[in-house]
């Protein structure tokens, strides 16, 4: 795939579309998981333009950080800890429209005010979850929980 990122113009629909494809593309020729997330990572933040955008693997009862754009972050998350901590538990996306009102909630960031978790599957199993974070409140809806299953299911296609 081409190293340029393109960003649709329009809506959020529109992007995610055309990042969709984008992605698609680039895990068709990588096979790499790290290099995918990094990359994957990458060209959400800069669709988008979020405060955080990342990756925590799972490693034994903890997740262990990822590749991800944005400022520093913990390192390291315990099973039912946090926003990524539930997700993982649950096994379900987490949409948190204030993080403030999220009880457990990291706060790697005291800029960070909403979040989105989605569990990254390979087969029956959790490997890893996508947690990007945003400056403004309730940034994030049903659009970005559909489209972000969508986009890290091609990770492990
Ligand atoms: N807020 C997350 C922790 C990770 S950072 O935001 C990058 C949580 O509550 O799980």
């Amino acid at each position: 795939m081409a190293e340029n990122l393109i960003i649709a113009e329009g809506g959020k629909e529109e992007k995610y579309e055309l990042l969709y494809r984008q992605v698609a593309s680039l895990v068709e020729g990588e096979r790499d998981e790290i290099a995918n997330m990094a990359n994957v990572a990458a060209m959400i933040h800069c669709t988008f333009g979020f405060w955080w955008t990342g990756f925590y693997r799972v490693a034994g009862d903890e997740l262990v950080l990822g590749p991800f754009q944005g400022p520093l972050a913990c390192s390291r998350i315990k099973f039912d800890r946090g926003v990524c901590g539930t997700a993982w538990k649950q096994q379900q996306t987490q949409v948190v429209p204030d993080v403030e009102l999220f009880p457990g909630h990291i706060a790697c960031s005291s800029l960070s005010r909403s979040e989105i978790v989605v569990p990254v599957w390979q087969g029956e199993k959790i490997v890893a979850v996508l947690d990007i974070d945003s400056e403004k409140l309730a940034t994030f809806d049903e659009v970005d929980r559909v489209w972000l299953e969508r986009i890290v299911e091609l990770l492990y296609k």
